[in-house]
C-alpha cells in the first residue's frame, strides 16, 4: 500500500468536489463566493506594527514551545475567558500552534497508541466533520468512527449511540464547539458527559475550539473550563485554539493548545522533531492578539449583523436556523447538491453542498449522508456583499 491510500477513505476535498460539479457552468451573475471559511474582515491594525517591529527576529530561529510571554498571554486569556479556578501553567500547559489545523492532525499523531486493548485503535469524529480529523486517524493507524450530528441530536455528534464494543477501544474523541458546519454549541452537561465516557474508557478529548469567539449571544461553554472543575490535573483533555476566526487572522498561522500537561509533554517531543514552528515577529503580533478583546468585539459584531441580515431575508424559509455560533448557515434545502448548481447557474453564488462535508453511514434505511439536504453557506463577506449575496440566494431558492 502507498501511503497516500490509507486516505481512499476520505473523500476528496470539499472545494475540489464543488469545482467539479459547477465545471462547465457559466454562473448566471458575476460570482461571490461563500464556500470557503476564510474571514474576509480587517485584520486589526496593531498586528503589522508589532510584526515590523520585531522584524529583526527573523534571523532567528523559533523554539517548538514559542516564548514565555507567548504561553502567560494565552494561559492568562483562557482564565479570563473561562473564570478557570486555578489558572493554567504556561510552563507545562500550553504550547504555540501554526494554526489549529497542524495541531489537531499531529497531536494525533503523538498521542495515538498502536492498540488499544488489543485491537486497532478507534478515534471518534462528529459527521459533518473537518477533514483533518479523519486525516489524522488515519495517518496514526486508527479507524475513524463517523458520529452523526443530526437535527434530531441538535447538530451534536450522538456519542451516547456509539455501541460500548467500539468505546472500549477508542483512544480519542475530536468534538468541535461551535461546530462546523453547523454552528452547535455543546453545553456545561454535554461536555461533562463526554469526560465521564472518556474516564470511563481511558480516552483523550480533543477538543477544537477554534469557533469559540465567533458567537451570537452567549459565550460557549468551553472543554477546559469545565474539565477543570472535575479534575484538576486536566487529565485526558487537549483543547485547540487560533486566532484565524477570533482575529479574522487565517494567513497569520497562530494558535496554540492547552490542558493535560503529561499529553502536551508527549505531543512536545514530537513537535520538536517535525512541527511547523511560529515565526518569533508573528508570535509577538499573536501575543498581543490574545491580549486585546476590543477588535474581537468589533469582529463578532459584525457576524451578528450578517446574521441579522440573513435573518431578515431567509429567516422565513422552513429549514432555516440562526446558529448559536461560527459563521456558517446550515440551511436545508432538500438537495444539497442540486441547490449548490442551481445557486451557481441562477445568482452567481457559491456554496458547499452538505454532502461534501459529510460521510455516508449505514442506517436502517440505507447509506445515508447527514449532510445531503444540506447546503454551507460562509457568511465571511463584507456586509454589502453578503446582502446582495443572501438576497440573490433567496430568490434563487424561492
Ligand atoms: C472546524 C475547524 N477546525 C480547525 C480549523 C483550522 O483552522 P486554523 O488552522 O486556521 O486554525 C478550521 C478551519 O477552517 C475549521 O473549520
Amino acid at each position: 500500500m502507498h501511503n497516500a491510500d490509507r486516505f481512499a477513505d476520505i473523500p476528496n476535498s470539499p472545494f475540489v468536489r464543488l469545482t467539479r460539479l459547477l465545471e462547465g457552468t457559466a454562473p448566471g451573475q458575476p460570482p461571490i463566493s461563500m464556500a470557503v471559511g476564510e474571514p474576509q474582515h480587517k485584520i486589526p491594525d496593531f498586528v503589522p506594527r508589532i510584526i515590523a517591529a520585531h522584524g529583526a527576529e527573523f534571523a532567528r530561529y523559533p523554539l517548538t514551545a514559542g516564548t514565555e510571554s507567548y504561553r502567560a498571554a494565552v494561559a492568562d486569556w483562557l482564565e479570563r475567558r473561562y473564570a478557570l479556578p486555578r489558572p493554567l501553567n504556561p510552563a507545562t500547559q500550553v504550547l504555540p500552534l501554526a494554526g489549529s489545523r497542524e495541531g489537531l492532525f499531529s497531536a494525533v499523531i503523538a498521542l495515538t497508541p498502536a492498540h488499544k486493548q488489543g485491537q486497532r485503535p478507534a478515534i471518534l469524529l462528529p459527521n459533518p466533520f473537518y477533514q483533518c480529523y479523519a486525516a489524522a486517524a488515519l495517518a496514526a493507524g486508527a479507524e475513524p468512527i463517523y458520529v452523526n450530528a443530526t437535527q434530531a441530536t441538535g447538530y451534536l455528534p450522538d456519542f451516547e449511540a456509539v455501541p460500548e464494543n467500539v468505546w472500549a477501544r477508542t483512544s480519542s474523541v475530536f468534538m468541535c464547539s461551535p461546530s462546523n458546519p453547523e454552528g452547535a454549541v455543546y453545553g456545561k452537561e454535554d461536555w461533562r458527559r463526554l469526560f465521564a465516557r472518556a474516564d470511563h474508557h481511558d480516552c483523550l478529548v480533543l477538543a477544537d475550539e477554534c469557533y469559540s469567539e465567533i458567537y451570537d449571544e452567549t459565550p460557549p461553554h468551553g472543554a477546559l473550563e469545565v474539565r477543570a472543575r472535575m479534575d484538576e490535573a486536566l487529565s485526558r483533555v487537549l483543547v485547540f485554539h487560533s486566532l484565524s476566526k477570533r482575529s479574522s487572522l487565517p494567513g497569520l498561522r497562530a494558535g496554540f493548545v492547552a490542558g493535560d500537561a503529561a499529553l502536551i509533554a508527549r505531543f512536545r517531543e514530537l513537535r520538536n522533531l517535525i512541527a511547523p514552528v511560529v515565526p518569533l515577529p508573528l508570535l509577538a503580533a499573536a501575543e498581543a492578539c490574545w491580549r486585546d478583546e476590543a477588535h474581537v468585539e468589533e469582529n463578532r459584531a459584525l457576524y451578528r449583523a450578517k446574521f441579522d441580515l440573513a435573518d431578515r431575508v431567509l429567516g422565513n424559509r422552513p429549514g432555516y436556523f440562526r446558529p448559536a455560533g461560527g459563521f456558517f448557515l446550515w440551511l436545508d434545502v432538500g438537495d444539497g447538491e442540486r441547490a449548490a448548481l442551481r445557486l451557481w447557474q441562477q445568482a452567481g453564488i457559491r456554496v458547499i453542498p452538505g454532502a461534501y462535508l459529510a460521510k455516508e453511514t449505514p442506517s436502517p434505511s440505507g447509506p445515508l449522508n447527514p449532510g445531503a439536504a444540506y447546503i454551507r453557506i460562509a457568511l465571511v463577506n463584507d456586509l454589502e456583499t453578503t446582502k446582495a449575496a443572501l438576497l440573490r440566494i433567496a430568490e434563487a431558492l424561492s
